[in-house]
């Protein structure tokens, strides 16, 4: 197993404010949507939601409208899904996309890939190993955007999740359902489960930039930093990508 140690300081960039570290995340994305139109390929990004890239998100929709960035070349997978959950409810990560970047920018809609929230459980394990075989199709994820749960989860993987797990169905963790209780008006109406990619899938991305802002998260950006790469905070695991970023701002790194 790894040590502390072996999180290398360069690969942590603390922002004095989320704005700005939104802006440089947007400033990287644009840039590889670019050299990859340059080099006549697909840029494949995998993409979060939540709050916390929320900033980010209005960042490239302005950098569309503004700059004339084309996300003609990008194809899109999100990382996880409740399930159940219908696409048109407020609290479904397809609403979320279409209404934070895809609905404001120039991406094709069959190149928008979301766990369907709409399965019966019994058709789950069929539409998992079809999305892992989507993504290799496409070549793989150059870039993976993550936030973190309060339990370290990256996508929805939840403590004690493998370092070789495919995307999947889970089962939430009381601090997860708890965290989206407000947004879902109580946690009786949290979903119990959802469809996440795994960390193995997360993992194969070419690169991956972990965002974190805010104090809630200082304390498990610090035990996710400078802790063991351990199974219980699947977010450690991500200490041992060759080319990954966390990104901070003051507030988040505050405990380091
Ligand atoms: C949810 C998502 C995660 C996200 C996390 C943090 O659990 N499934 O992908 O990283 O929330 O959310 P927030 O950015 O709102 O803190």
């Amino acid at each position: 197993m790894p040590s502390p140690a072996d999180c290398r300081i360069e690969i942590v960039q603390t922002f004095d404010s989320a704005a700005r570290a939104s802006r440089k995340v947007a400033n990287q994305i644009a840039e590889l949507i670019q050299s990859q139109r340059s080099a006549g390929r697909t840029c494949v990004l995998g993409l979060a939601t939540g709050s916390t890239p929320i900033s980010l998100y209005a960042e490239l929709v302005r950098m569309h409208k503004k700059e004339g960035l084309s996300f003609g070349n990008v194809t899109t997978f999100n990382l996880d899904e409740y399930l159940p959950m219908p696409p048109a409810q407020r609290q479904s990560y397809v609403r979320f996309m279409h209404e934070h970047l895809f609905d404001h920018v120039d991406i094709a809609p069959t190149n928008i890939h979301i766990p369907d929230g709409t399965l019966p459980v019994d058709q789950v394990e069929e539409f998992c190993r079809k999305y892992e075989c989507l993504i290799e199709a496409e070549g793989g994820i150059d870039l993976q955007l993550l936030g973190i749960g309060r339990t370290g989860h990256i996508g929805f993987n939840e403590p004690d999740s493998s370092q070789d797990s495919r995307t999947r169905l889970v089962t939430l963790d009381p601090i997860t359902r708890g965290d989206a209780s407000t947004s879902f008006d109580g946690i009786e109406n949290v979903p119990v489960q959802a469809i996440t990619m795994g960390v193995g899938t997360i993992m194969d991305a070419k690169k991956i930039i972990m965002m974190a802002f805010g104090n809630s998260k200082a304390p498990i950006v610090a035990r996710t930093l400078e802790g063991p790469v351990d199974s219980a905070i699947p977010a450690t695991f991500l200490k041992l990508h060759p080319n990954v970023e966390f990104v901070l701002d003051s507030a988040a790194a505050s405990k380091l």
